[in-house]
């Protein structure tokens, strides 16, 4: 098939979010250029990270205006860029684009970071694999080094992430204490947790504490920001207990040297998967394999993601920002 030479495509136009993601029908298809390919998009995985984007709320990650939205598309090789090799046209695979624009009919990947879909699943059923599962693993593993009998606190834990956080950490033996808004507990007892917390009216750190018997938690799987971030670090263990801060969904919060010191005696570690993939790439790779050993024994499965025509991407935004998801969501161009 001929690839056109125009697209649909959402664009966002400010950083007043969702509201000003609007789609296109005439965005030019991007080129791939060396070492890139151009996939025909069939998923594209909607994170929380483009709802950070939307409002300029993501440092260096927040694009200036107009920009195709999304990160995360999975879908058809359609052409090569120079020097490409493998994945060649017709190869299915996901990945995260350099300058986004996931959100759209087509995109550009570097080849090198092309995953292929894995065998039998369909490419929506892959979405979350270059960005949730790996975010959660990174958090679980080399950053939080869980082992076998320790218990960890997983905010979110019914979202894209948590869902997988809550999978992969029962699998490694742990005991899962999961936040979540009051209609999706029972989500999150079916998929293993062991204790289920209001992300929204209870005192986390105090439920917590009383679960743990005083001691408090080996891990925080630490995304929820805003107010909770201080119930994080009381829930965690003294001297030894961790907390990954990965996600500020409620907003920014302080923290002290002072507190440190005399408040909250804890190890605070600070994970960025793109960091990781730039400045740690070793470390990533690890991870991947650790994840596609997963996938291999089952552990993890083809994803179920809730889906959405590609123009209601400013809905799923919406609803995303509005607490009212569960699981990993997909726009279908
Ligand atoms: N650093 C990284 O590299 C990295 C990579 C992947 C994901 N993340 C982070 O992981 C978190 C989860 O991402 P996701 O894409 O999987 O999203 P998600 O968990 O599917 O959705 C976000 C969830 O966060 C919870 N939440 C708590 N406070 C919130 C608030 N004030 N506003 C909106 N939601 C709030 C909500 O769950 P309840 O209502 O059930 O509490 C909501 O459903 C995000 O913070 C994201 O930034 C970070």
């Amino acid at each position: 098939m001929q690839t056109p030479s125009t697209m649909r495509a959402l664009l966002q136009t400010s950083y007043r979010g969702p509201q000003d993601l609007g789609l296109m029908t005439d965005a030019p298809v991007p080129n791939p250029g060396p070492g890139e390919v151009l996939i025909r998009v069939t998923a594209a995985g909607l994170n929380f990270l483009d709802l950070s984007r939307s409002r300029g709320e993501a440092g260096d990650w927040s694009p200036r205006p107009p920009y195709v939205a999304g990160i995360e598309g999975a879908g058809e090789v359609v052409a090569v860029g120079e020097g490409v090799t493998s994945p060649g046209p017709g190869a299915h695979v996901i990945g995260v684009g350099a300058n986004g624009g996931a959100f759209a009919e087509y995109m550009v990947l570097a080849a090198a970071g092309a995953v292929p879909v894995p065998s039998g699943w369909g490419d929506e059923q892959a979405v979350g694999l270059c960005v949730s599962w790996p975010a959660a693993l990174a958090a679980l593993r080399p950053f939080g080094d869980l082992k076998g009998g320790q218990t960890v606190l997983i905010h979110a834990a019914a979202g894209g992430t948590g869902q997988a956080a809550v999978t992969m950490a029962k699998h490694y033996g742990a005991t899962v204490i999961g936040t979540a808004s009051p209609g999706k507990h029972d989500l999150l007892r079916t998929l293993g947790a062991d204790h289920v917390i209001d992300s929204r009216g209870a005192d986390i750190a105090a439920e917590v504490l009383q679960l743990t018997g005083g001691a408090g938690v080996d891990l925080v799987l630490e995304s929820a920001g805003g107010a909770n971030f201080q119930a994080s670090l009381a829930a965690a263990k003294r001297v030894t207990g961790k907390v990954v801060v990965f996600g500020v969904a409620g907003g920014a919060a302080t923290l002290t040297n002072w507190d440190l010191v005399y408040r909250h005696q804890i190890q605070l570690i600070g994970l960025n998967l793109g960091t990781l993939i730039r400045s740690a790439p070793q470390i990533f790779g690890e991870v991947m394999a650790e994840m596609f050993g997963l996938l291999a024994t089952g552990v993890l499965g083809p994803g179920r993601p809730t889906t959405y025509p590609l123009a209601d991407g400013p809905r799923a935004l919406a609803d995303l920002e509005a607490r009212a998801t569960v699981g990993k969501l997909a726009l279908l161009p």
